[in-house]
């Protein structure tokens, strides 16, 4: 199957490429740039060099649909949604990485992102977690790529709020990630001197990813769900953990919420629940997995969950690809049994 990436020079972007290089059944044929066109993608990314030596090309939303079935959108949100909408109309399958086609309220999505400009198509899109929506994500053309921390948080909060085992008040989600969460693009939180040996919170009460995460748990749970998020910088490129805590509204042990959170992954492909263990970055950084501990403090009736993705991967790219798998009707494995790197 022949893709394109349409903003290919970002981080997410350039990992979809690394990726799909080693996908057997896929072929990356045009990738498209905004500043770098022209320019071979290996000379930006030299880690390609003799295994994808192509040029970055501008967006040619014919030549795309003419000689492409999927597209994949890593762009900046509000740049999406000007793209998308073109490619879904020639009849292309798309895989958005943005936020723009991931809210089912437009009033939601508007208050914290922008005004949308193809709303019509948001209610259009299937919110690719591909662990919950695998047969809606199999039947559509547009889907939309969950966010890095929802897709940890989602992960590990489903199991327990999908079937009303914890109080729908009251969750935090504790989070943090390494610094290519923000992208390519420089900064001067981000960069190296600012982050190295440093460790912040940052859009304390005030990240959208806390409504995509609210809106997907009341979605499943069929009532409001209100959370605390607190996101964190990591003095790292990569990764997320998120350290979550939320009331039981049961009285359920460590051993039976574990045994609990098997039984609903059972067949997953890329959610490992630990035992004996808690999740730490270096068990998923370079792999599609989310790992998930469950520990439960008796005393305070209250359960902590701790989820481990690699922002990248799970969180993004390797994400896309599992949705892309599913979409063509393949394995959800394929480009995707990459073990995590541990050092
Ligand atoms: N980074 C993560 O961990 C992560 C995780 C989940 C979701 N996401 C989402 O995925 C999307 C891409 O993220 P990223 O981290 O890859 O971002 P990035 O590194 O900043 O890359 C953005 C890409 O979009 C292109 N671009 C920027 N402005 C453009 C415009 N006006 N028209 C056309 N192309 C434009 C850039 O092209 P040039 O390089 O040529 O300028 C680049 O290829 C974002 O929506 C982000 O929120 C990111």
């Amino acid at each position: 199957m022949k893709v394109s990436i349409i903003g290919a020079t970002g981080y997410t972007g350039a990992e979809l490429i690394r990726l799909l290089t080693q996908h057997p059944q896929v072929e990356v044929e045009i990738i498209t740039s905004n500043s770098f066109v022209g320019k071979k993608i290996s000379d930006i990314y030299p880690n390609l060099t003799g295994i994808i030596d192509m040029k970055c090309k501008e967006l040619n939303v014919e030549e795309i649909a003419e000689k492409t079935e999927v597209a994949f959108t890593a762009l900046p949100h509000g740049v999406s949604m000007d793209i998308v909408p073109q490619l879904v109309e020639r009849g292309l399958k798309v895989i958005d990485l943005s936020g723009d086609y991931r809210y089912q309220d437009l009033d939601t999505y508007q208050a914290w992102y922008k005004e949308h400009s193809s709303p019509e198509l948001l209610a259009k899109g299937t919110y690719g977690l591909a662990e919950y929506n695998s047969l809606k994500i199999k039947d559509s053309s547009l889907v939309a790529n969950p966010g890095c921390y929802p897709t940890a948080s989602l992960l590990a909060l489903m199991p327990l709020v999908e079937n009303s085992l914890v109080e729908k008040e009251g969750i935090i989600v504790d989070a943090k990630s390494g610094t290519t969460g923000a992208g390519r693009k420089l900064s001067r939180g981000t960069h190296f001197s600012e982050t190295e040996g440093n460790f912040k919170a940052y859009k304390v009460a005030n990240h959208r990813h806390r409504s995509e995460i609210e809106e997907k748990l009341s979605l499943a749970q069929t009532d409001d769900v209100q959370l605390t998020f607190t996101p964190h910088l990591l003095p790292a490129k990569r990764g997320i953990l998120a350290t979550i805590y939320a009331d039981l509204a049961c009285d359920k042990s460590t051993e039976e919420l574990i045994h609990y959170y098997h039984e609903f992954y059972d067949g997953a492909n890329f959610v490992r629940i630990l035992d004996n263990k808690l999740p730490q970055l270096k068990y998923v950084v370079g792999s599609n997995y989310c790992d998930i501990g469950v520990k439960v403090d008796q005393e305070r009736n209250q359960v902590i969950i701790i989820s481990a993705i690699d922002n990248l991967i799970k969180g993004s790219a390797g994400q896309a690809i599992q949705n892309l798998n599913l979409m063509a009707g393949w394995d959800e494995t394929p480009g995707l049994k990459q073990i995590g790197m541990y050092l």
